[in-house]
């Protein structure tokens, strides 16, 4: 057993909450997202991240993870890959309904609406789980308010790994209350796939440079006077992503100073 909630809670140490596993969803040999109880006194925002950890030879081991539920959730939910050798992954993959999971207090993170100058349109880039803060701020009305027009990006590798995304997108659609909050309509999905047959091929740097994302989406060219942009992935597409925004004149923004762009690397072992 690794996540028993009575082992957990022996060895857990000060300052971190338990929390309780209520369903895990497995989407394909390399990414699956879960569902847990979210503490009462628990308080994020939209997009942040939060260390989680199981024990691990006694130890607790802790990890980064984008919340991808939205802050005001009853519940709290994680996209996560499975790296077959990675010290937290290879087990985290093995959790199952009622067990238990340790997570520290205190939540953190960069893609929070807080870091945007207010503007038009909000690009959210991701690729692999970088789309879980993504799935956090699709669904909090303040993302709403504060841009006219949200396109969220998605790029695997194979088309399984879109589903969560895919799911996602079509469950705020059909949600009554987000319909009474906001015009649901305002959230664009764009979904491309790298490794396999898809209805769109390649990497969205590679779409953003060439222009075709504009196109297909009617939309013009990045423009920093309307245009603000939030970033999760790999470390090699941040490096690449940041690039084409800085060069269509995009400045990075922070907690501390609101710009037009922000970024943050996705979990990666
Ligand atoms: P590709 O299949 O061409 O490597 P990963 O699972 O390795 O994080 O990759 C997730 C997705 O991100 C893949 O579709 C991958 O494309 C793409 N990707 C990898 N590196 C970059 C990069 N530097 N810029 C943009 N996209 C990238």
């Amino acid at each position: 057993v690794v996540a028993n909630r009575q082992a957990i809670a022996d060895c857990a140490p000060t300052g971190t909450f338990i929390i309780d596993v209520l369903d895990v969803e497995h989407y394909t040999d390399r990414m699956f997202s879960f569902r847990t109880t979210r503490p009462a006194s628990f308080r994020f925002r939209s997009g942040e991240f939060v260390m989680i950890g199981l024990i691990v030879s006694g130890k607790p081991l802790y990890r980064a993870y984008s919340i991808a539920s939205p802050a005001w959730a009853d519940e709290l939910e994680f996209f996560s890959v499975k790296v077959p050798d990675g010290p937290l992954t290879s087990r985290l993959q093995t959790i199952r309904r009622g067990d238990a999971i340790l997570m520290r207090q205190k939540p953190t993170g960069t893609l929070v609406n807080d870091a945007l100058e207010a503007g038009r349109r909000l690009y959210m880039f991701s690729t692999g789980t970088g789309i879980a803060p993504f799935a956090s701020l699709a669904r909090d009305p303040e993302t709403y308010e504060k841009f006219d027009e949200i396109i969220l990006t998605h790029t695997c590798r194979e088309v399984a790994e879109l589903r969560y995304g895919v799911d996602l997108v079509e469950s705020i659609r059909g949600d009554e209350m987000l319909r009474e909050l906001f015009d649901v309509s305002r959230l664009r999905h764009y979904t491309t796939a790298t490794r396999e047959p898809h209805l769109r091929h390649g990497r969205i740097t590679d779409l953003v440079a060439s222009g075709g994302l504009f196109d297909e989406l009617g939309v013009p060219p990045l423009d920093p006077a309307h245009d603000r942009a939030m970033i999760c992935g790999s470390a090699p597409m941040l490096r690449d992503t940041k690039e084409l925004l800085e060069r269509a004149g995009l400045t990075e923004g922070s907690n501390s100073r609101p710009g037009q762009f922000v970024i943050e690397r996705a979990f990666v072992e």
